[in-house]
């Protein structure tokens, strides 16, 4: 008896990018549970087709499509591919990303090139080359998973610059593409359990990011899934250019320490 039951997402059509790794692995399997058709995109195929395994275990519809989000050709090739396939995109979610963590002194100029290729051009790339279609069916919705490390003062100067040019991004893309009845959003993990995080999580360095999360625990893939779906849902027709953290608050949180916290200003203040 397959899983998957009728749903918000029933008969959509969802191209997730990086499907393959561990976020788009989830959001993916996410779509498919609640009835959508999704499109597993990956410039890693073998990642991409283990995606389409757990989605086909639970009797959801996928289709695997290898594209690489630097190279203009693999991304118009991947449009065309779920055109001829199943004739529209409804949802985009712009996922695929790679990671970084030099300083400034130490990161190396290709690395630069890449991040900014791969992270924010990547996001440009598949907007630009999937809104047309949207367009042409009277709508659609596109998520960007960027990162809480372009929001704040924390991680690799490039991997920041990168996320952050697509959190700039959204609020001029979300009104052209709004008049068009395309909802655009950008949401911002901060420490999500994944391969790269696990080890860490595992390591006393682990507790020393979670004293700095108010709701003291890392975020899961899950968490991303269930926001992502949310903004492509009817549930968020009127959300659009918003910028989203999904970091259990520990963005807007900053902790001095515990001599600050229980210091008290007044206590030598006269009358
Ligand atoms: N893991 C976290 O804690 C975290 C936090 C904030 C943001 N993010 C962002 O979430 C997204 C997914 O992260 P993840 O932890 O699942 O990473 P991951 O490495 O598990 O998955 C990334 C996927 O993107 C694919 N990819 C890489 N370069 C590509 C390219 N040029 N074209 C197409 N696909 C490409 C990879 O093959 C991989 O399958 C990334 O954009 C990442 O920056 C992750």
């Amino acid at each position: 008896m397959p899983e998957v039951a009728s749903g918000r997402f029933q008969d959509k059509v969802a191209i997730v990018t990086g499907a393959g790794g561990d976020i788009g692995r989830e959001i993916s399997l996410h779509y498919a549970r609640e009835g959508a058709k999704v499109v597993v995109s990956d410039v890693n195929p073998a990642a991409a087709e283990e995606t389409k395994a757990v989605i086909d275990a639970e009797g959801g519809e996928s289709l695997v499509v290898q594209a690489n989000v630097m190279d203009s050709e693999s991304v118009k090739g991947m449009v065309e591919t779920v055109i001829d396939a199943w004739g529209k995109i409804d949802i985009l979610v712009n996922n695929a990303g790679i990671g970084e963590r030099s300083s400034l002194l130490e990161t190396r100029e290709e690395m630069w090139d890449l991040i900014m290729a791969v992270d924010a051009g990547g996001v440009f790339r598949c907007s630009k080359y999937v809104a047309p279609e949207m367009i042409k069916a009277g709508g659609g919705r596109i998520v960007n998973i960027a990162s809480l490390m372009g929001m704040i003062g924390m991680g690799a100067p490039s991997y920041t610059a990168a996320k952050g040019a697509i959190i700039a991004m959204t609020p001029i893309v979300a009104a052209e593409l709004g008049p068009h009845k395309i909802n655009y959003n950008t949401i911002c993990p901060g420490f999500i359990v994944t391969k790269l995080n696990r080890d860490m999580l595992e390591s006393g360095v682990g507790d020393q990011v979670i004293d700095k999360i108010p709701l003291r625990r890392f975020g899961n893939t899950a968490d991303t899934a269930r926001l992502v779906l949310f903004l492509t849902s009817d549930d968020a027709d009127y959300i659009t250019g918003a910028v989203i953290p999904l970091d259990g608050g520990m963005g807007r949180f900053l902790d001095l320490g515990e001599d600050y916290r229980t210091y008290d200003p007044f206590k030598n203040l006269q009358g």
